[in-house]
């Protein structure tokens, strides 16, 4: 096709020559006075392909990741990302597959139609000028602890839910050959952040039993592979029996129904006779626990993140000297806990946030090797991008949702 005959922007679904860029691209995008459920949040408009800076990268959006960012971000909650990145739109997506569309000049490692995936991890231009001596030592240079580490599309203002994004180079990873456009999109801000979570920040060990909430989500599904891969015995924990094949199938050596325990989810100004219910309860399920494993044993580790209505649980089920690893607050942010059982047996609480450059890096060589596997539940359209937010905002789905852009599906 010769390049008068591409439009601009491009129709979604169509890989121009790649010596075509177009100006404009299609986008969903957030503003500030539309904040609210997705499928009112997330409206279509037509925006600027962005430039390439000197170490920058363009990339051709073939199909794109779901997460749960893009939920927070178009309800505005807890916070604004518009407040947070200052701008006036927000297009929200922090995974995708594509093809390296255009490099900026200090860019040597990747050049124009390479096939790419991209994490979702900002680094500042100087990541180390907000160290001090003590905490360089202890962080080993971790790119993290810089104040000015954020998440792509949501912390800045260009996600991927557009037909063109412009990343860092060192959020470039390649594409794994053996994947498809739409299992290579989906998994490396759930997987990487799984990764970090429990092999470097909890340092989950053969042998040992990690029990993981929302185990079929997108955190979850990684976590069950990541413990099989490393000898932990994962118990995975769901809402619906619907859900425990598929978690047997990624690794675990039980699968928990929370439904069954109805009093056990923490409440805000719960009575007395509630809170007390709920302590029995938690017993009732740290004896479920046991029954699965055979013996009276508990979790050494904790995979967090619902948060507020769970964590009471978390610390009390955990084994003396164990672990709570924690990455988000889905259900709320005052986590309430008797921290008797934290001190008395010695247990931590670890906060996490995604991955740094080198994990990101080692953890998608395990997938190029075929050891983590993606899990995608099911593929929607460009034009579906709100919808499956609104899934996801609904707890209706399972696994990974991806949406095509500019691929179509294999
Ligand atoms: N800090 C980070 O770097 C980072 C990275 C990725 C994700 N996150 C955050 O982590 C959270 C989960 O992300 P995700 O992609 O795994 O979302 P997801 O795909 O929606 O999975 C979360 C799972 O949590 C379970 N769940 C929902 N409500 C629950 C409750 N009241 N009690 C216990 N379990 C509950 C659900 O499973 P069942 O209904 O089957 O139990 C659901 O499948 C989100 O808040 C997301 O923003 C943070």
């Amino acid at each position: 096709m010769s390049k008068e005959s591409y439009s601009d922007p491009l129709p979604v679904g169509v890989i121009p020559d790649l010596d075509y860029t177009p100006k404009q691209m299609r986008a969903w995008v957030i503003r500030k006075e539309r904040h609210g459920e997705p499928t009112k949040s997330f409206q279509e408009e037509i925006m600027p392909v962005p430039e390439c800076g000197p170490n920058d990268v363009l990339v051709l959006v073939v199909a794109t990741g779901i997460n749960f960012n893009g939920v927070w971000a178009g309800l505005g909650e807890p916070i604004s990302v518009l407040d947070v990145h200052k701008g006036d739109f927000h297009i929200a997506g922090s995974d995708c597959s594509g093809i390296v569309w255009d490099v900026g000049s200090n860019v040597k490692s990747w050049k124009k139609g390479d096939e790419v995936i991209i994490h979702c991890g900002v680094e500042s231009e100087e990541p180390h000028s907000n160290m001090t001596q003590s905490n360089a030592d202890f962080i080993s240079y971790d790119p993290m602890v810089s104040k000015q580490a954020q998440i792509w599309g949501y912390e800045t203002p260009n996600g991927c839910f557009a037909q063109f994004t412009r990343v860092q180079v060192q959020q470039i990873l390649k594409k794994p050959k053996h994947l498809s456009w739409e299992d290579a999109a989906s998994y490396a801000l759930c997987y990487f952040t799984a990764y970090r979570m429990l092999i470097t920040k909890a340092n989950i060990q053969p042998g040992e039993v990690v029990l993981v909430w929302g185990a079929a989500g997108g955190l979850g599904v990684f976590a069950l592979q990541i413990c099989k891969m490393m000898g932990a015995k994962a118990i995975a924990v769901v809402s619906s029996n619907d859900k425990f094949k598929m978690c047997e199938e990624l690794g675990a050596v039980g699968v928990i129904n929370r439904k069954d325990f109805p009093n056990l989810p923490y409440k805000k100004n719960e009575t007395e006779e509630e809170s007390k219910l709920r302590f029995k309860e938690m017993k009732n399920f740290g004896k479920k626990i046991w029954e699965i494993l055979g013996e009276r044993k508990s979790p050494n580790v904790i995979f967090e993140h619902p948060g507020e209505t769970t964590f009471p649980t978390s610390v009390f089920v955990c084994e003396r000297f164990g672990r709570v690893v924690i990455c988000a607050g889905t259900t709320g942010y005052d986590c309430m806990f008797d921290v008797r059982y934290l001190w008395m047996l010695q247990k931590d609480v670890i906060g996490s946030h995604f991955a740094n450059a080198l994990e990101c890096v080692r953890a998608n060589e395990l997938v190029h090797q075929g050891l983590i596997n993606p899990v995608v539940s099911e593929i929607f359209n460009y034009d579906e991008i709100p919808k499956a937010h609104q899934l996801m905002y609904e707890n209706k789905h399972s696994g990974k949702m991806v949406c095509m852009v500019q691929g179509t599906k294999s």
